[in-house]
């Protein structure tokens, strides 16, 4: 029996094997051989029980901020390096490996009640990430929170525009989402990331090619923003996490902001930032149209897929499919 110096060995290793050059990190603690020579000093218990994946622009900030009030509920810590989400699954972050990902949990004082998660918005429609997720956190529940994907591709394009994105700020909204393949590249990136998204059904199949039905939560998007109370509670039940915190209590409407908020002391309330919840135009009623045929298909696939899977329909979307016949 023959080996070489631990280089040589990997280069040789990839050589037989290169599709294993592209890495896939498991829970060292599933697997005895991997548990045996996992460091003593290290724990498998810092990874989270949940995620919240997204898309962008649907309440995830706000989901997020409320999960966390939760006394048995823990946010992993903002990054420095991607503005506050963690973004493992999806990008270069994953090279880096678990013990990156796992410095951005704390220990948990009782790895059985307490409830860790982490909420990347991007994760949602990545093509590799549910994969992934399920290789890392096979026992994973996951939450996805959708409104209607024309109000979120509207409230991208408002988003990239307060990021000064050219191709936002020089053409409206309908002419971006109604581009023909002869538009400067920039406004057809800006069209992708609009519309891509909003083929929500696409999307939640992928996950449900690696998680079970039972795994998955479709959160209302439009009833969190109008009674959070109600969203949270349904969140808990399904998380099943203890004990069932009133939301009630812990939320208060803000009219000058217009959104409901934490309340806390002295009766004052703390909102989200600037960003979250802007003030923009209506959607013209053209667009409006345009965009309801767009993801009539689409939304027609949302709707089997979660009778199929036996959760309650979003308002927006009954009345969506209504408006669209
Ligand atoms: P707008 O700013 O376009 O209104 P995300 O956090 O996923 O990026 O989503 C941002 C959106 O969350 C906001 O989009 C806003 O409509 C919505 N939202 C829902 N509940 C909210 C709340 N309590 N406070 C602020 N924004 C909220």
């Amino acid at each position: 029996l023959q080996t070489l110096p631990p280089v040589q060995l990997a280069e040789k290793y990839f050589q037989i094997f290169p599709e294993e050059r592209d890495p896939l990190w498991q829970n060292p603690c599933h697997d005895k051989r991997h548990k045996d020579i996992w460091s003593k000093e290290k724990t498998c218990d810092r990874l989270p029980k949940f995620l919240v994946i997204g898309p962008q622009k649907t309440g995830t900030t706000a989901l997020h901020a409320f999960l966390t009030l939760h006394p048995a509920i823990t946010s992993s810590f903002p990054s420095p390096v991607t503005f506050e989400e963690v973004q493992f699954f999806n990008g270069p972050n994953y090279q880096r490996g678990i013990d990156w990902y796992m410095d951005f949990f704390p220990f948990p004082s009782n790895a059985s009640t307490d409830f860790m998660f982490e909420k990347s918005a991007n994760y949602f429609d990545t093509e590799v990430t549910p994969k992934r997720a399920a290789a890392l956190l096979p026992r994973a529940k996951i939450l996805a929170v959708l409104i209607n994907p024309a109000d979120r591709a509207y409230s991208w394009y408002q988003h990239q525009r307060a990021h000064q994105d050219p191709a936002a700020l020089n053409y409206t909204f309908h002419q971006v989402v109604t581009a023909g393949a002869s538009s400067p590249p920039e406004v057809l990136y800006l069209r992708r990331r609009c519309l891509g998204p909003g083929a929500y059904a696409t999307h939640l199949e992928r996950w449900l090619r690696h998680y079970q039905p039972s795994q998955l939560l479709v959160v209302d998007g439009v009833l969190l923003r109008s009674n959070p109370a109600v969203v949270m509670e349904g969140v808990q039940k399904f998380l099943g996490v203890t004990p069932l915190y009133n939301y009630t209590q812990a939320l208060t409407y803000d009219d000058s902001k217009g959104f409901w908020c934490q309340k806390v002391d002295g009766g004052r309330s703390k909102c989200l930032g600037k960003s979250k919840g802007r003030k923009y135009p209506d959607m013209t009623p053209e667009t409006r149209s345009f965009l309801t045929e767009h993801f009539r298909e689409h939304n027609m696939d949302l709707l089997r897929l979660l009778n199929r899977l036996g959760q309650t329909l979003p308002g927006w979307l009954r009345e969506e499919l209504q408006s669209s016949r």
